[in-house]
This record gives structure tokens, C-alpha cells and sequence, in this order.
């Protein structure tokens, strides 16, 4: 049977673990080539490995001269770039009198000229061809916010201004480009300095226990690529510039 993705030249960064990790998977699950990219070189080769057709690269999403390599040889080899989802991110948990400049300019490298950057390397092979998808991953963050994520909820509302503004200046080319926004999800960005935020007792009584999330538990990462392979599949055409949030109704409550 023909998979949802057949054939498509999809590149995912942040591949080595968690939603991106998810993302591969159910990519290479529908038929697709896989292009994994991450700085952690052990886990993206784990992954990649375990995929029936990938290519790791083990680089920095912030290394532009890595990323412009990355995107020619992709095109070199395959033909072209169907699909892109910018997913790697960072995040600090700092009060905001407290956070460095340097924590501020890293997180907004990652979280967001990074995904600037790649966009505009995968839009220029797109528009050649006159079709193509690009999925930006933000946070329920950039919406409602808690304490200590200043910079990383600011990178996050800009993923979201700049997929609005991908979306029209790319929609006469065919190109889509939304973006998917994860609330709680179980992931090793959910341990925060050793502890598992999704474990915790506030957790439990507060998120699961007093439906501060309505589902009353974490989102599990594949929860969220099921949402990145529909933006990123035909079932998915009149429709850019858009957010969808996967949160289990967490930015719908009081
Ligand atoms: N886990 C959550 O609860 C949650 C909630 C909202 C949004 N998100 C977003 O989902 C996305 C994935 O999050 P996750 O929980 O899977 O995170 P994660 O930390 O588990 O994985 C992120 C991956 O990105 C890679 N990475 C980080 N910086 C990089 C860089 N500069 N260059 C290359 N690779 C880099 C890491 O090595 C890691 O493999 C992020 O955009 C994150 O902001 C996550």
C-alpha cells in the first residue's frame, strides 16, 4: 500500500529524540525519505539507522554554512525538497532578570533564525518547483505563559509571525506553511534540571488531577506528528499561515 508520503524528500531537524524523533518515524512510516538533522550525532544516527530510507546530519541548525550544504546535497541527491519541519528548539528556565544576554541570543539563534534560515534554504528549492510544504513547530508558550521562559515564549510568538508571513508571501508558489503548537508532551524537554515535570505532584494534582488540562495527561509525541503528517500530506490544501494546537485543551481553561 502506498504510504501517505510516498517518495517525498522530507527534511526534520531536531531528529535525534522526542517530537522530532516521533516526526521521523511517522514520516519513514508513510514512504518518505527522511533527512534527519541534530547536533547530537549519537541519537540521530540511532534513529536514522532504524529508518528504511534517511540521511543523518549531525549539525547545528545555527552552523548556516553546515545547513546550506545540508540543503544543496539534499537537492543534489533527491531531486528536490517536498517537505520541511523546523523543530529543533532550546529553551532556558531562568527568571527574566536573570537571563544573560547570551541565553537570550542563543535561544532566539535556535528557536528562530534557525528556523528563518531554513526556511528560506528549502523556499528557494521549492519555488522552483512549484509545490511544497514547510512546518514550523512553536508552543502552546507563544499563547498563554508561565514564569522563567521569557526568551524561549518570545522565539516561540515569533515562529508564529513568521509562519503567518511565510504563508502569504509563499502561497502564489503553492508552498504551505503552518505551524503545530504542543502544549505538555512527554518528551526529555520535559525534564527540567533532573526532574520530569510531567511526574511531579503539581503536575498530577493540579494538570492531570484537576483537569487544568482537559484530557487530564501529557501528550505523547506521536500525538504530535500525527498533526505534522497531516499539515505535511495531500489530505492537507487549503490551508497556510495556520496554527494548530495539540495541547489536550490546555489553553482553553482558566
Ligand atoms: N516537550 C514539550 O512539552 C514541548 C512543548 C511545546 C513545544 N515543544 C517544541 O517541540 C519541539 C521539540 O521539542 P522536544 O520536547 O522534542 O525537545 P527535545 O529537547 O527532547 O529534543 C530537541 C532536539 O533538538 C536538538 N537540537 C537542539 N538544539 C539544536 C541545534 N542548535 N542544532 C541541532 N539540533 C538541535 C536536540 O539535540 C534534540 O535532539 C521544540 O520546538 C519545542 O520547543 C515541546
Amino acid at each position: 500500500m502506498m504510504g501517505r508520503l510516498q517518495g517525498r524528500v522530507t527534511m526534520v531537524t531536531g531528529a535525534g529524540q522526542g517530537i522530532g524523533e516521533a516526526i521521523a518515524r511517522r514520516f519513514a512510516g508513510e514512504g518518505a525519505v527522511v533527512i534527519g538533522i541534530d547536533r547530537n550525532v549519537e541519537t540521530l544516527k540511532a534513529v536514522c539507522a532504524a529508518l528504511p530510507e534517511a540521511v543523518a546530519w549531525p549539525i547545528d541548525v545555527t552552523d548556516h554554512q553546515a545547513m546550506e550544504r545540508c540543503f544543496s546535497q539534499t537537492v543534489e541527491r533527491f531531486g528536490g525538497i517536498d517537505v520541511l519541519v523546523n523543530n529543533a528548539a532550546i529553551s532556558y528556565y531562568v527568571p527574566v532578570v536573570d537571563t544573560t544576554l547570551a541565553q537570550w541570543h542563543e535561544t532566539l539563534a535556535v528557536n528562530l533564525e534557525a528556523y528563518f534560515l531554513a526556511a528560506q534554504l528549502a523556499a528557494r528549492r521549492m519555488i522552483e518547483r512549484g509545490c511544497g510544504r514547510i512546518i514550523n513547530v512553536a508552543s502552546t508558550q507563544a499563547i498563554a505563559c508561565e514564569p522563567l521562559v521569557g526568551a524561549y515564549a518570545a522565539s516561540k510568538g515569533g515562529v508564529l509571525a513568521l509562519t503567518r508571513s511565510l504563508g502569504v508571501e509563499l502561497a502564489p508558489y503553492n508552498i504551505l506553511v503552518n505551524a503545530v503548537v504542543p502544549g505538555c508532551i512527554h518528551t526529555p524537554m520535559s525534564v527540567i534540571n533532573g526532574i520530569d515535570e510531567t511526574q511531579t505532584e503539581l503536575f498530577k494534582e493540579w494538570y492531570a488531577g484537576r483537569r487544568k488540562i482537559p484530557l487530564g495527561r501529557p501528550g505523547e509525541p506521536h500525538e504530535v506528528a500525527g498533526v505534522v503528517l497531516f499539515l505535511a500530506s495531500d489530505d492537507c490544501q487549503y490551508m497556510t499561515g495556520q496554527m494548530l494546537v495539540v495541547d489536550g485543551g490546555l489553553t482553553i481553561t482558566f
